[in-house]
């Protein structure tokens, strides 16, 4: 029997609104997985409550946070195949970052990286700091950023989905003067993008050096060591540090250097050199002063890493990054899913000012007064070619 064609034209409209329904469906299911989840994580020694904060992306990226220290915990990120790993280290356990003596993921502060002879003078009056670091102080003291609980609360808005942090660090912790109030926020976009973003404020005239600590391995899992790592970092300058890892105060150029990054090269490739700088590092663990004209946002480094085709690139408003190749780990650190941490199986693009600036006043300065906000934003955006 034939349908009438009134059956047809109904059948078209039926398609329509099928398809309509269908594709409606998949946007809303697709907006539905941008997502940010809490869950309690564990306690402090003083028994107050540690929560850990998952943020997801439509595509299934996802970054877990806790207001422990501000660390980030995992970052799953796709291979060239789509296969998700987690490209961080890190523990399983909120303990673990109680435990943490390697800074894995945290966030740094007042002062990331070192000051040297732990100790700094503003206005005319010397602030005395822990020397954590031989002579130096390292990363904020005996008790930094890395070591407090945040005060959190989720975030939704046109960026993505995240966790705003607060910290409010008393005049006089660790040496350092004045109520610096302290705001990081953690957003994860559409692009696969971690963001971070800090925030300052203070009432009296202090120094902030604010970054994160995160020891980043493209293979996935911490699956072997960094060397086959290659790596771009926008900087034709560096610091030069002295025996302590204290800058000598001057710029030098990468050139004819193993330092030199300014064309993508293997992380392995010159590591071992006898170089001056690289003995004194143990290996990468210096500061390179960003090609840029201001403070404005730029591209500070691009990590690929070949058999996975992960990328990972920096952008920052920050004038200078470390580059650490995890020289220090050395296999004492049980990490996520019992992986015990060796030597150069990660490495650190930590963004930030110049270490030891408030002893170098022809540094960028990193002094906050009261009535400013200080300010700065990373941008970490994981692809695979
Ligand atoms: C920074 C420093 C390194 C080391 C690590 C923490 O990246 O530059 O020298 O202290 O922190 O282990």
């Amino acid at each position: 029997m034939k349908l009438p064609t009134g059956g047809t034209f109904w059948c078209n409209w039926c398609n329509v609104v099928l398809v309509a329904v269908t594709l409606f469906g998949l946007i809303a299911q697709a907006e539905a997985k941008m997502d940010v989840k809490k869950q309690a994580w564990g306690k402090t020694a003083d028994g107050k409550q540690i929560d850990l904060y998952v943020l997801t992306n439509d595509k299934g990226f996802e970054v877990k946070v806790t207001n422990f220290g501000a660390a980030v915990v995992s970052i799953m990120a796709p291979d060239r195949q789509g296969k998700m790993a987690d490209v961080i280290l890190g523990y399983d356990s909120a303990a673990g970052y109680q435990n943490d003596t390697a800074y894995l993921g945290t966030a740094i502060g007042r002062y990331g990286n070192r000051i040297g002879g732990a100790q700094f003078s503003l206005d005319d009056k010397v602030y005395k700091l822990a020397k954590n670091d031989g002579a130096n102080s390292l990363h904020g003291g005996a008790k930094g950023f890395n070591k407090v609980l945040w005060t959190a609360e989720e975030v939704r808005d046109k960026d993505g989905v995240g966790v705003r942090l607060r910290y409010l660090s008393k005049d006089g912790e660790e040496g350092y003067p004045g109520n610096l109030s302290a705001t990081i926020t953690y957003t994860v976009t559409n692009a696969n993008e971690l963001k971070m973003h800090y925030q300052a404020t203070t009432d009296k005239p202090t120094v902030a050096n604010l970054t994160n600590h995160a020891y980043f391995n493209l293979l996935g899992d911490a699956a072997g060591d960094i060397l086959g790592h290659e790596l771009m970092i926008n900087a034709e300058k560096y610091l030069p540090v002295d025996k302590g890892l204290i800058p000598t105060g001057e710029l030098r150029s990468v050139k004819g250097t193993p330092l030199d990054f300014t064309k993508p090269t293997a992380v392995g490739a010159r590591i071992n050199d006898k170089d001056e700088q690289m003995v004194l590092g143990g290996g990468y663990d210096h500061c390179w002063v960003l090609n840029k004209k201001g403070l404005e946002m730029s591209l500070a480094a691009r990590m690929y890493e070949p058999k996975t085709g992960r990328v990972m690139e920096v952008t920052t408003t920050e004038p200078a990054i470390q580059f650490y190749t995890g020289n220090f780990l050395n296999g004492t650190i049980k990490g996520k899913k019992g992986t015990v941490y060796q030597k150069r199986m990660a490495f650190c693009l930590e963004t930030e000012h110049y270490p030891d600036s408030p002893n170098k006043p022809s540094f960028p300065t990193t002094v906050v007064k009261p009535g400013e906000t200080y300010s700065t934003t990373t941008v970490y955006k994981f692809s695979a070619k």
